[in-house]
């Protein structure tokens, strides 16, 4: 038996402690049935710790984020959170996280699942056997570039945010991209707006660069402007493998491609760090739908999204790929049988609640390892 893992759950605020329950009856199922099993800590996060201790994040939960072999995060947000104070806003704590822990390398991948065609508003034959993976720099960029903020200006008050990347910042998440693309379909589309943006004709010129002299010649790599990008995305999606692109970019491009895939309550998504000497890499898994305040408490969640996030952390931060490929066969099971939440119901097919999905996918996990 495998050392314990530990891990972090930050179910956070609307519907991310629902969707958090029912990853923990996965976990459960891996530490009775396989060889690895978990030490699980809880923690609040976004409102939630806002209500508790008055900031979106302590910084002993931040501590225990940073020597955690992997965080889980459910969503942050609310309405009754919307006039927070800048700083205390439930964002804050996920962006603190995503600084603080250095997860400059967001991984966000759009697969259709061949039993959800029809819950997608394109068409069937243009999401067929879409399996794309937009790699967004998570820790630079407009989010975190100075100055930021109110000023005096000609008399008259203007606000300014700043769009700002290192050459090391652009190289270390287009890196990540070129090795994971060697991993599938080889080909990776780096997406900025040289067009307008000087950081755009950085970016640009980084990536080429890279790719030329980082070893990267059985890669093949392509340029495109971002509204472009936007456009291909719905227009004809399965000429892309892996998206490379900035925070901003990756943060709209990746809310398109997960409607591509029917719903954003299937959508996974891993923030890495670097590799440290033991190692270790930090990292947080997370769903990309967000908090959904109005529907949080009625059992009406996917909770998909955050079971195929634990299905990545499985992949990436323990290296279990069997594990995962069995939680993600599960899932898909269970779609094949027509089980449903009411988000992905599409054509028709039995609703399910929240909890039921969970037991669901606990009951498909059995039949694969019986
Ligand atoms: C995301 C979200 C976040 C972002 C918000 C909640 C700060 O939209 O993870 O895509 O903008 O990065
Ligand atoms: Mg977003």
């Amino acid at each position: 038996m495998a050392a314990n893992k530990t891990l972090l759950m930050l179910p956070g605020d609307g519907i991310g402690p629902e969707v958090s329950a029912e990853v923990t009856k996965v976990i459960d199922w891996m530490d009775k049935r396989r060889a690895i099993s978990f030490d699980i800590e809880q923690g609040l996060v976004g409102g939630a710790a806002y209500d508790a201790h008055g900031v979106a994040i302590t910084d002993e939960v931040m501590d225990r984020a940073m020597n955690t072999d992997a965080v889980l995060f459910g969503a942050v947000g609310g309405p009754q959170y919307d006039n927070l104070g800048w700083d205390v806003r439930p964002e804050a704590g996920l962006l603190r996280l995503r600084k603080e822990m250095d997860l400059f390398a967001n991984l966000r991948p759009a697969v259709t699942f061949d039993a959800l065609l029809e819950a997608s508003t394109l068409k069937p034959e243009v999401i067929r056997g879409l399996d794309i993976l937009i790699v967004r720099e998570l820790t630079a960029g407009v989010y975190f570039g100075e100055p930021r903020g109110m000023q005096e200006w000609q008399g008259q008050e203007r606000c300014i945010d700043t769009q700002s990347y290192t050459k090391a910042e652009i190289e270390r998440v287009a890196e990540v991209a070129f090795d994971l693309a060697r991993k599938r379909g080889k080909k990776v589309t780096s997406v900025e707006k040289a067009n307008v943006m000087k950081t755009g004709v950085f970016w640009r010129q980084t990536v080429t660069a890279l790719h030329g002299a980082g070893g990267y010649a059985d890669i093949e790599l392509g340029h495109m402007y971002a509204d472009n990008c936007a456009m291909q995305l719905v227009r004809n999606p399965n000429q892309f493998d892996v998206i490379v692109t900035d925070n901003l970019f990756g943060d709209l491009l990746s809310d398109c491609a997960a409607m591509l895939t029917g719903s954003l309550g299937m959508l996974p998504s891993a923030s890495l760090g670097a590799v440290d000497g033991t190692g270790r890499r930090k990292a947080l898994y997370e769903p990309v739908h967000g908090s959904a305040p109005d529907i949080a408490g009625e059992g009406k969640a996917n909770p998909l999204a955050m079971l195929l996030s634990f299905a990545m952390a499985l992949r990436y931060s323990f290296d279990l790929q069997e594990d995962a490929d069995l939680v993600e066969q599960a899932v898909q099971d269970v779609l094949s049988e027509g089980k449903r939440t009411a988000d992905i119901m599409g054509t028709g097919g039995e609703v399910l609640s929240t909890r039921q999905m969970g037991d669901a996918v606990c009951a498909a996990l059995d039949r694969r390892a019986a």
